[in-house]
């Protein structure tokens, strides 16, 4: 098959930032990027490749642009779109009043697969080329998001929500209904093409332990699945589960004793954790969804970020939409940001853009297929532009190097910056997702 050659500024990480300085953040002033089937054949310096024989007449330049990884947002729930922005509660009245509400609409089969296809095309649009992701308790609507992830080529992992009590009787599975379903979705899916099964329990606020024995039992049957919930993002829901599970010594401990808990287990929030619990995560080697613009929104709290990540805990950047005000992982990074430094923490651009690229590729177990530029990885890549934001575009005049960059594009960006996504190597202009109403 015939390569794509794109010769522009590139940047992406070879290794977690945590490591020797400069080292981790590749940065080419003059790069040449190359991709065929679906995946990266080249990533060089554009005169040293030149020099050793590439042809670089075929090349798209664009001295313009920088070319990145495509993100990866951890953790966002496909049928919240509709919530974003919905005023004035904090997490367990939001459920009730707004989200439980939405969720309910999912029953009608056409406003599902409607949605998927629009989230989906959302999702690129943002450069978000790859997420793990809530649907409802309905398995036709994970069904619907599989369909549309596999039209357009994304690696993508998702999962039924199991949920039997505490919300509107419509929305409840039964622990039966949630293993039948579960598994017939994870024979159908897991694994095929680039998707990929979360067994995926809401939060232990809506599972009763038959259910949460049910999920423990389907992460045993298939041992390669990923496990997505919840875990410690508020306070009253810390307390309130703490009195449906008092056997439990702490929020964390109910999981574990459903065997909710391992390497590929990945819980969002994870605010008020314990010193026991970070270090049981350390332990299990389980991931944090980081969602600063979700708990900035509902004034869940503060994530932990620099402690979490002192003690080895894979930390990826999430959206949470629709508790999250968006789907712009550049908007997340700046989030992040305000929230590490009501923290006396700078988090730092090259933090923050690995944990939305490289560290959420480890973070989810997904490394060897995305989250670098490496040749050999699927080519899930953007091209991103700052002139499309007028005033980014002014500030960027003014940095003097990729970092500063970087922090420009997480501090002012937003999608207009995304120029073009390729997935799996396939150019995702903005024109041709006719079924993402862009209002600019
Ligand atoms: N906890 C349980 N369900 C949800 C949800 O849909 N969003 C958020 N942010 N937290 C939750
Ligand atoms: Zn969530």
């Amino acid at each position: 098959m015939k390569q794509t050659l794109l010769r522009s500024r590139i940047v992406h990480f070879r290794d977690d930032i945590a490591g020797p300085p400069d080292s981790a953040l590749e940065y080419f002033e003059d790069g040449v990027i190359g991709f065929a089937d679906g995946h990266i054949t080249l990533l060089d310096d554009a005169r040293r490749a030149a020099k050793q024989g590439l042809d670089l007449s075929t090349a798209e330049h664009r001295p313009d642009a920088l070319i990145s990884c495509g993100f990866i947002d951890a953790h966002v729930h496909a049928p919240q779109l509709a919530v974003m922005g919905s005023y004035g509660e904090k997490l367990l009245d939001w459920l009730q009043k707004y989200t439980f509400p939405a969720e309910l609409r999912f029953a009608d089969e056409e406003i599902s697969r409607q949605n998927a296809d629009f989230f989906i095309d959302a999702l690129l649009a943002h450069g978000t080329t790859s997420a793990m992701v809530f649907t409802t308790s309905f398995a036709h609507s994970t069904e619907h998001l599989f369909e549309a992830a596999q039209r357009a080529g994304m690696r993508l992992i998702a999962g039924k929500v199991l949920m039997d009590c505490n919300a509107p009787d419509a929305l409840l599975d039964t622990p039966e209904r949630a293993l039948r379903e579960s598994a017939a979705l994870i024979e159908k899916w897991h694994g095929r093409g680039r998707l990929g099964y979360a067994v995926t329990p809401r939060f232990a606020g809506t599972s009763s332990r038959a259910q949460l024995t049910v999920a423990g039992q389907l992460l045993r049957n298939y041992p390669d699945l990923w496990l997505q919930t919840h875990l410690s993002e508020n306070r009253d829901e810390i307390a309130w589960t703490a009195t449906l599970f008092p056997e439990a010594s702490d929020y964390l401990n109910i999981y574990e004793r459903y065997g909710l808990h391992g390497e590929r287990s990945v819980y969002a929030h994870c605010i008020h954790l314990t010193a026991s619990e970070q270090q049981r995560l350390t332990d299990a080697g389980a991931a944090v969804a980081f969602c600063p613009s979700s708990n900035l929104f509902l004034g869940s709290g503060l994530l932990e970020l620099q402690q979490l990540r002192e003690r080895g805990i894979p930390v990826a950047l999430a959206t949470d939409v629709g508790a999250g005000t968006g789907l712009c992982q550049l908007q997340s990074m700046g989030e992040a940001y305000k929230v590490c430094q009501l923290q006396d923490y700078a988090l730092g651009a090259a933090e923050a853009f690995y944990m939305a690229t490289l560290g959420a590729a480890r973070a989810l177990h997904l490394e060897r297929y995305i989250g670098n530029l490496a040749p050999g990885k699927e080519a899930d890549l953007l091209l991103l532009n700052g002139s499309r934001v007028p005033l980014l575009r002014e500030r960027l005049r003014h940095c003097r190097n990729i970092r500063e960059e970087l922090f420009a594009y997480m501090s002012m960006g937003d999608e207009r910056i995304i120029e073009r996504a390729y997935v799996s190597g396939v150019a995702i202009g903005k024109s041709a997702r006719p079924g993402y109403r862009q209002s600019s």
